[in-house]
């Protein structure tokens, strides 16, 4: 199928007035700090950074930014969500910028002035129009990479942050703000076969992989999984084998596995508070000036995963909140399409 959804996923995206380099921060609120920091770097291996009395901060291996997943302990009845998304941007006249931009669009945004957290300089809060709480930062503090001290390597091997994964009940409208406002690229999407052409999910990328954000149809907006890097398929099997050795086989919930989409290796776990995060390894170049999207039939079994083995539907159904501009859970809306519905006559 080659029409109208193709031609617009295409298309290059309007010159913008910053540069958004990447995804590289996500901030979880947690009910227990001291289970999830167990998680993360007990279990995951990974780095701490720095640690206040209600939140840690940690990084990959190869990571040189100070940090890039932050844990902060939820206040007293307070539900575990995400706090923020975090985008790279090139410098500090990027946040100018996109706050002229998302003044413009009447979207609500506020400066983060450097230093109230370890190891981040000033930054950019903002809420895009479908609720997802984004953080564009411009200086964050250098660390030494990690990555060839072999030596201090233990747990799973995940190097950085990769990319974040939104649920989101409108997909092709926010399509058009992350191409057309934030300068996005779509590398790959599913849609339906069915006429009107539907899509069910997006991949959209700033660095020259196949994605920074992704937006997968689901009630939203909430998160659906944030990934960090992994450098073959042996370290995702090598998590894997480390879960089940500290007897927490429990917390994976999908996968190993080899994606259709994005040809990357992956492995899906959740963590105390059932925040997902995958295990990515392997997908592919796309930085080329006329790379077009490649489009998978939300029919074709091995879209989601190559090998035709199918998601389990807590995999399809539970996101992580995200948190408004008043500190509370976004509220929710269904989204329009399924993607389980359209492919009924695949898995019946
Ligand atoms: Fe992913």
């Amino acid at each position: 199928m080659t029409g109208a959804v193709q031609e617009l996923l295409s298309a290059t995206p309007p010159a913008t007035p910053f540069d958004i380099v990447r995804a590289a921060l996500v901030e979880l609120r947690v009910s227990d700090l001291t289970a999830s920091e167990h998680f993360y770097a007990g279990l995951l291996g990974m780095i701490v950074s720095a640690r206040t009395d209600d939140a840690v901060f940690l990084r990959g291996w190869e990571e040189r930014q100070h940090h890039s997943l932050v844990l902060r302990q939820a206040g007293a009845g307070e539900p575990a969500a995400v706090a923020r998304l975090g985008l790279r941007v090139r410098g500090e006249d990027d946040l100018d910028s996109l706050a002229s931009m998302f003044a413009a669009r009447g979207l609500p945004w506020r400066s983060v002035e450097a230093g109230r957290e370890p190891g981040l300089g000033r930054a950019l809060r903002a809420w895009d129009p479908f609720g997802y709480p984004l953080e564009f930062l411009a200086a964050v503090e250098q660390f030494p990479t990690q990555h060839q001290r072999f030596d201090l390597h233990r747990g799973a091997p995940l190097l950085r942050l990769d990319h974040l994964n939104l649920h989101c009940p409108r997909v092709e409208e926010a399509f058009g703000f992350y191409h057309d406002a934030l300068g996005f690229r779509c590398s790959e999407y599913i849609s339906t076969d069915r006429e009107p052409e539907r899509v069910t999910g997006l991949w959209l990328y700033r660095k020259p992989n196949v994605h920074d954000v992704a937006l997968t149809a689901g009630t939203g907006p909430r998160m659906h999984h944030f990934a960090y890097w992994i450098a073959e398929p042996a370290g995702v099997l090598r998590a894997c084998d480390q879960l089940a050795g500290a007897a927490r086989s429990e917390v994976i919930e999908r996968g190993p596995g080899r994606h259709g989409v994005s040809n990357a290796f992956f492995v899906y776990l959740r963590d105390p508070d059932g925040h997902r995060i995958e295990l990515y390894s392997c997908d592919y170049w796309t930085g080329d000036p006329d790379h077009r999207p490649l489009r998978w039939s939300v029919n074709d079994p091995r879209c989601r995963s190559f090998w035709g083995t199918r998601a389990p539907d807590s995999w399809y159904d539970e996101s992580s909140l995200v948190l408004g501009p008043d500190g509370q859970p976004a509220a929710l809306a269904p989204a329009r399409v399924d993607e389980r519905d359209q492919r009924s006559e695949v898995l019946a």
